[in-house]
């Protein structure tokens, strides 16, 4: 295998996996539309080897330009805000589903013969992660809260048998897709479309599903991305981090340089041929711990706390982080960077980039739509 076409490989993701192909001898094409939500330029980190092509992936004859040249494709290119794919749900699906299915059709219809299809799926369509009840020692796998829990202010998950309240424990691939927002809807489809085809048509695919990536490049500005990113730009702008629930909810962190790796993996090791697997750290952490680190290595901890705001945002899961054995096994991929050293890589790029917090405008707007509510309203 010599040439990857990374989409979206202008993005945060994307460039690292970039890099890493790079670095490890192939020759990448990127196709990136240079999303203005996230760019406001060409990114200056982007990698000088690599060919660029600043393009849609829902734009059919381009693609059956770029597949026609490549042996293998790492499928990055997507929207991600939960949230915003509740109001946005034509440009969500246009993008994520139909920009697959596009290029899925191309493939079919061109007899594109490929090496390998890599598409980033994520663990949002889990939905709920996979929790334990002790009295019914069972394992559960909940639905989302539903409002009036949330009203209550009751934001733990509970036994639908015994209405005991539920242990998190390391969500399997095994466990339903049960994805509950626009966004999580497109990346099942995205991962199912993808296996479907490679299945009929002969290509080895792989669907990662990660769990929740942070690092370097990340979009700071943007509003609706990650809450690495979003905290990283109110404690720059001597704000203090808006903890929705009670700061307890805990996420599975990775770190991009490890996702980069897992992404090369995937191209080169057989066995996860035709499977979804999880890319995650196997840890989860708290949204307050990481608030605090955060404020901490910025070295504002004398001016700023985290502040809970007993809000919530529809769609939101509370507990879920992956169970990563099946990486190990079929990618022999195990994530090597710690929280600390993540976010320190995070923090030293942060200090250096520009960041207007643009989430009080981000989240008055998913306020009005109803999408966040909350048990008392917090000022903005
Ligand atoms: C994230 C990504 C999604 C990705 C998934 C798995 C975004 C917007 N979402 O979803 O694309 O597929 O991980 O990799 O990038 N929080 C606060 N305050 C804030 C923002 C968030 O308390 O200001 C909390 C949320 O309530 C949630 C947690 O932080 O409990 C994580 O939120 P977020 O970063 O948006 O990620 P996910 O919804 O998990």
């Amino acid at each position: 295998m010599k040439r990857v076409l990374v989409t979206g490989g202008a993005g945060f993701v994307g460039s690292h996996v970039v890099d890493e192909l790079i670095n490890h001898g192939y020759d990448v094409t990127v196709l990136d539309n240079l999303d203005e939500q996230v760019h406001d330029d060409e990114p200056d980190y982007l990698n000088d080897v690599a060919e660029y092509v600043w393009g849609d992936v829902r734009d059919r004859e381009l693609l059956a330009d770029l597949l026609e040249s490549v042996d293998a494709v790492s499928h990055h290119a997507s929207k991600v805000g939960v949230g915003q794919s509740m109001y946005e749900v034509e440009e969500y699906v246009d993008v994520n589903t139909l920009g697959t299915a596009r290029m899925l059709d191309v493939i079919a219809n061109e007899k594109i013969d490929l090496e390998r299809f890599v598409i980033a799926s994520s663990m949002s369509a889990y939905g709920e992660g996979e929790y334990y009840c002790g009295t019914c020692e069972e394992r559960r796998f909940p639905p989302l809260r539903d409002v009036e829990q949330l009203e209550a202010g009751e934001w733990q998950l509970l036994c639908a048998e015994c209405d005991g309240r539920l242990d998190a424990v390391p969500t399997t691939e095994s466990n339903p897709l049960e994805s509950d927002s626009i966004y999580a809807i497109s990346k099942k489809s995205q991962e199912e479309m993808c296996l479907s085809v490679g299945r009929a048509y002969d290509i080895p695919v792989v669907a990662l599903r990660y769990f929740n990536i942070y690092g370097s490049r990340q979009a700071l500005d943007n509003p609706y991305t990650g809450v690495c990113a979003i905290f990283s730009s109110r404690i720059k702008n001597d704000r203090p981090p808006l903890l929705f629930e009670d700061g307890e909810q805990t996420r599975d962190f990775i770190h991009v340089s490890d996702i980069a790796r897992v992404n090369r993996l995937a191209l080169e090791k057989d066995a996860a041929a035709g499977r979804a697997v999880n890319v995650g750290t196997g840890e989860p952490t708290s949204i307050t711990e990481l608030a605090e680190e955060l404020i901490r290595r910025y070295g504002k901890e004398d001016d700023l706390s985290p502040e809970v705001t007993e809000e919530f945002r529809s769609g939101d899961i509370r507990h879920c982080y992956g169970d990563a054995s099946l990486a190990a096994e079929c990618l022999d991929f195990e994530a090597e960077v710690s929280l600390e050293e993540g976010l320190e890589e995070l923090v030293s790029w942060g200090v250096e980039s520009d960041a207007t917090d643009n989430t009080d405008a981000a989240y008055s707007e998913m306020e009005e739509k109803g999408l966040i509510r909350g048990l008392t309203r917090h000022r903005r």
